[in-house]
């Protein structure tokens, strides 16, 4: 596992774009999203780079981490209308070719065993884009999830939901409890992770994930024994670690 430390979000962005777009350049067809504030300034570097002809997504599948469970179809924040908002409607992503559980399917499990057949069908993700939520969750596998599993329905953790409820009007009863997520076997599944962590607020569960047990209770902390993995993190985020960067 690679560590990048920078002094603020400005440059956290520009690092995860330097690396995704290098990654275009050598052949990455299958890129894995995550929704939620952390990537936000990448994809808009990535916008940035890519109105100015630096990058394109031509050609390129993409496959979100997560989506609720509950929120009517075309729900402003249901992720698939997050992510297009974001970052893939201003990209040369064809719509099609950006993917998310059927979180409105009638048999949810079916679904997420299809998705991870999708996933397996596009070759795997060749680098999944990742955040970190305060109980070291990673897409929406909160602690205890097993670190073999796959494409899954899940609830929701107390925290996440109120973490999550400023996307929702501050409203916490507006927020779905139950998701459809990767497993935690899944995203290890990617060829590369790349961990984007930024804010004080994260600085204890970043300390917990790298310099902690690699176990269930914190499943960010998987990045540690996956074979190409990136973190790139502020300083802010950083606090909690000792100083030994790359
Ligand atoms: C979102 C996702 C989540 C977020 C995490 C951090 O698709 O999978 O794991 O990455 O909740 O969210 P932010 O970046 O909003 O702090």
């Amino acid at each position: 596992m690679r560590l990048l430390i920078r002094p603020g979000v400005p440059e956290v962005a520009e690092a995860a774009a330097d690396l995704i777009e290098e990654r275009l350049r050598s052949g990455l067809r299958v890129l894995g999203l995550a929704t939620g504030s952390t990537p936000v300034p990448t994809y808009t570097e990535l916008i940035r780079r890519h109105r100015a002809g630096r990058v394109s997504f031509s050609g390129v599948r993409a496959f979100l981490l997560d989506e609720y469970i509950g929120l009517p179809d075309g729900h402003p924040e249901c992720y698939r209308e997050v992510i297009r908002r974001d970052f893939t409607a201003h990209v040369d992503f064809d719509d099609d070719a950006v993917r998310s559980p059927d979180a409105w399917s009638a048999d949810p499990d079916a679904a997420a065993a299809e998705y991870d057949a999708e996933i397996r069908a596009a070759g795997g993700v060749d680098l999944q884009v990742l955040g970190i939520g305060r109980d070291g969750h990673i897409g929406f596998n909160e602690p205890g999830t097993p670190l073999d599993s796959r494409t899954h329905v899940t609830d929701l953790a107390d925290e996440t939901v109120v973490d999550n409820s400023r996307f929702f009007g501050g409203v916490r009863d507006s927020v779905p409890t139950r998701a459809l997520t990767q497993g935690v076997g899944t995203i290890r599944e990617a060829r590369s992770l790349l961990l984007v962590v930024t804010g004080a607020a994260k600085a204890t569960v970043l300390a917990n994930a790298l310099r902690g047990e690699i176990a269930p209770g914190c499943p960010a902390s998987v990045v540690r024994d996956h074979p190409d993995a990136v973190v790139i993190c502020d300083e802010a985020a950083a606090a909690g670690l000792d100083r030994t960067p790359d």
